[in-house]
């Protein structure tokens, strides 16, 4: 882990419906800190909401504007940045974020994973086929980048403050 952890940015990757958002905003709150979305401001940046973004212009669009949208995040002043499932599976925004933040894996179990996503069904990856099967099969392609992540936490826990817990533990 970096040294001078106390003026990097905290940032959460893992898979979709994890909880990076909820998790996230909340850690940030106890830390005194600010938080950003990176899908949001994806979304803000483009006027779009993912899903359009995916429709119109389809994914490598997306993942371009993630990228930079990252690298801009990462350079500002420090905060907790959520990312959207597939931002660390970029190889230059996964060095830059090991290089000048912390990187959190927030990890879940599938079927946590699987009642989570339900809730919002506007995530394009999901929409070809059974949204478990999919992210078995993300799980099993992006776990072992996540795991380059500075620290893993679990985050089956309900409520979401049990990990928030968890995660300021981890980082003292
Ligand atoms: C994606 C995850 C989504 C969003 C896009 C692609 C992914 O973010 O960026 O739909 O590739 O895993 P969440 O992880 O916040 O759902």
């Amino acid at each position: 882990r970096p040294d001078s952890v106390t003026d990097q940015s905290i940032v959460l990757v893992g898979l979709m419906g994890v909880g990076k958002t909820t998790v996230g905003r909340r850690l940030a709150k106890q830390l005194g800190l600010g938080f950003v979305d990176a899908d949001e401001e994806i979304e803000q940046a483009a006027g779009l909401t993912v899903e359009e973004i995916f429709d119109r212009f389809g994914e490598d669009y997306f993942r371009d504007g993630e990228r930079r949208v990252i690298a801009r995040l990462i350079e500002g002043k420090r905060q907790v940045i959520a990312t959207g499932g597939g931002a660390f599976m970029n190889e230059e925004t996964r060095a830059l974020i090991l290089q000048k933040a912390v990187a959190i894996w927030l990890d879940a179990d599938i079927d946590t994973l699987v009642k989570r996503v339900s809730r919002r069904n506007t995530r394009p990856l999901l929409k070809s086929g059974d949204p478990a099967t999919i992210l078995a099969d993300l799980a099993a392609k992006r776990n072992p980048v996540y795991a380059t992540a500075h620290i893993h936490i679990m985050g089956n826990d309900s409520p979401h403050e049990i990990t928030v817990d968890k995660i300021i533990k981890a980082l003292q």
